[in-house]
């Protein structure tokens, strides 16, 4: 049975590679984010610390975890896989942890949803350089606010740095990029939509789970005095938007749909109770994204160090930015690659102006929960 099964998935990638071409146009349409672009593998190190940050508890929660012995393989989830290489690395430790504690010989599969709009193309390099003798994996196109997998099958779902991304910016903001600093209806604009998303994310999640499964949620989140500590990042972003959008039209349309929750928005015991999870642990920690302690050390020289803050970001919202100047339909793609470019081109030499300002960390918020 095991090869039959297998043999079909080796082969699905090739053909969800059609599919994705296909569906591409018709999903940059919304106002949410349409992915991570240019080289997210290379340019995602904050990220993978992020996800290094949450291994002691992967290891915690795979001891609390109830697995349900059988024929099929144990199903395990990555919702917001980008690229795949931070994606693999995670699931590759979960898994290492259920062999540890749970002597399984069971087979591993993993699925990874993300985007329809997500490079598809660098997630299928990634995922065929795996090693098959550790788990099989699939993915899926698809938002994870929706329900992704079937009821009452997955095991353990993880989730790192993407559900701060909304399923659509409810508005825009005034006088700047990010909901961090919005105020009055456009903040509570911005409460709600993130309240809401987060409700289907959960529903959907509880559904997919099996009874006594796992979900690991890290979230990027503001501590009890309001800072993420990634301010200098939103406001350097709004400074560059300033000198190079339209100040009409584009400016105020550059609206990141993103909204960093609270603390306790994110450890949101009333939705958790709705859905029938219990909190196994929470906590909350500033992850360190490095680059500026090598600066310091004298590891990094300058350029670098305003290369690699540049790059990182770039990755994450350069869509958002394309799609706003792409959307009065007078760019040409010419224009617009060269006006990203100039975006960048400035971003870069601010940080290289004021490199203190961006001794960066990232405040998260860690969720285990247990599907009762
Ligand atoms: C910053 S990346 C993080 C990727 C990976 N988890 C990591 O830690 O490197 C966020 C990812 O979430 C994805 N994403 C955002 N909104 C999504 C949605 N509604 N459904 C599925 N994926 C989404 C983005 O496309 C992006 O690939
Ligand atoms: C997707 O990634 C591949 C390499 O990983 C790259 O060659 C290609 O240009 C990317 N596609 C887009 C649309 O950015
Ligand atoms: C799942 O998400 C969708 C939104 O896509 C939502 O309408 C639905 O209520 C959610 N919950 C369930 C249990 O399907
Ligand atoms: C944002 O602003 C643009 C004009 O720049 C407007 O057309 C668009 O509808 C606004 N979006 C939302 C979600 O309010
Ligand atoms: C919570 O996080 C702090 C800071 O990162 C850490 O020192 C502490 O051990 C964590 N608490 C638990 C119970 O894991
Ligand atoms: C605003 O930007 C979105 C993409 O983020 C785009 O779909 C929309 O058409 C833009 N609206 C205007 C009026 O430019």
């Amino acid at each position: 049975m095991y090869p039959f099964i297998f043999r079909h998935i080796i082969m699905f990638p090739l053909l969800f590679r059609q599919i994705i071409t296909r569906t591409c146009k018709m999903a940059t349409k919304t106002s949410g984010t349409t992915g991570m672009l240019g080289s997210y593998n290379s340019n995602s190190l904050p990220q993978r610390e992020i996800i290094e940050s949450s291994t002691s508890l992967m290891k915690n929660a795979m001891k609390n975890l109830n697995i349900r012995p059988g024929r099929c393989p144990v199903l395990i989830a990555d919702f917001g896989s980008s690229h795949g290489s931070n994606s693999m690395h995670a699931m590759k430790t979960i898994i290492s942890y259920i062999q540890e504690f749970k002597k399984t010989d069971q087979q591993f599969l993993s699925v990874h949803i993300d985007l329809p709009t997500n490079n598809w193309t660098s997630f299928f390099d990634t995922s065929n350089e795996q090693d098959k003798k550790i788990f099989f994996s699939l993915a899926t196109g698809q938002s994870f606010y929706k329900q992704c997998l079937p009821p009452n099958c997955l095991t353990v779902g993880y989730s790192s740095g993407s559900i701060h991304w909304l399923s659509q910016k409810p508005c825009n903001i005034t006088n700047h990029c990010i909901s961090t600093f919005a105020k009055g209806a456009e903040l509570q604009a911005f409460q709600k939509q993130a309240r809401d998303d987060y409700r289907n994310f959960l529903e959907n999640r509880s559904r997919e789970l099996i009874q006594g499964g796992i979900l690991i949620l890290v979230m990027n989140c503001f501590n009890d005095e309001g800072i993420t500590m990634t301010e200098s990042v939103y406001h350097n972003l709004y400074k560059c938007a300033k000198s190079i959008l339209s100040p009409n039209v584009e400016l105020p349309n550059y609206t990141l749909p993103v909204y960093i929750r609270s603390y306790d928005e994110c450890v949101d015991k009333e939705l958790f109770h709705q859905n029938s999870f219990e909190v196994i642990h929470s906590n909350m920690s500033a992850v360190d994204f490095k680059f500026y302690e090598q600066l310091k050390n004298n590891e990094m020289e300058l350029e670098e160090f305003s290369e690699k803050q540049t790059e990182f970001i770039r990755c994450a919202t350069d869509s958002v930015l394309r799609g706003v100047l792409e959307s009065t339909g007078k760019r040409s793609k010419q224009d617009i690659d060269q006006l990203s470019n100039q975006f960048w081109n400035l971003y870069k030499e601010h940080v290289k102006q004021n490199p203190d300002d961006f001794d960066i960390k990232c405040y998260q918020a860690y969720v285990i929960l247990k599907k009762l």
